[in-house]
């Protein structure tokens, strides 16, 4: 398997395409939620330039977010559903994508060096919330539509295949 260090020249949509093909190449076996949490953390920290926390927020009830797997300096252990971009991500079940978190009405700095950033829900095809994949960048304006579009067909797919573990 080739490591992301092996392909400088790549741009920001192949790369996501060859970040794919590791993770799924990597998730091809017996694993199970958490397993697959650090290993998408892990692959997709280390595949982008712009990324500086990279991990997800599980969704332990209708009102908490619990930090999970994730690479960079620490993350808040705790967030409430509805609060910060995380917990609006959970409760809007859609992409939160901000250029400037300053602007972001209720942004929770769990480091001060965040500038941009972006949260895809996971959802199961029962629409039940399991997690929330959170990248923060300390660069401003680091996403936009393409880590969005790759970022959100990852998690529908991670959200189809544990939809029966019981994870939360
Ligand atoms: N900034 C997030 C909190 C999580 S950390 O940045 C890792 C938010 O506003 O939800």
């Amino acid at each position: 398997m080739s490591s992301p260090a092996s392909a400088p020249t790549l741009d920001t949509a192949d790369r996501y395409t060859d970040t794919r093909r590791r993770i799924d190449a990597l998730l091809d076996g017996p694993t199970d939620w958490v397993s697959a949490m650090a290993t998408v953390a892990c692959e997709l920290h280390h595949s982008f330039a712009h990324y500086d926390w990279t991990g997800f927020y599980r969704a332990v009830s209708d009102e908490e977010l619990l930090v999970g797997p994730y690479q960079g300096p620490h993350g808040c252990l705790h967030i409430d559903v509805g609060r910060g971009v995380c917990g609006a991500a959970a409760q809007a079940r859609e992409t939160q994508l901000w250029a400037d978190v300053s602007e972001a009405p209720d942004h929770i700095a769990c480091q001060s060096s965040t500038q941009s950033e972006i949260v895809v829900p996971v959802l199961t095809p029962s629409d039940d919330l399991l997690a929330v994949l959170d990248v923060d960048s300390d660069t401003r304006g680091a996403f936009d539509a393409t880590d969005q579009k790759h970022l959100e067909a990852l998690c529908q797919d991670l959200g189809e295949r544990f939809d029966a573990t019981g994870m939360r």
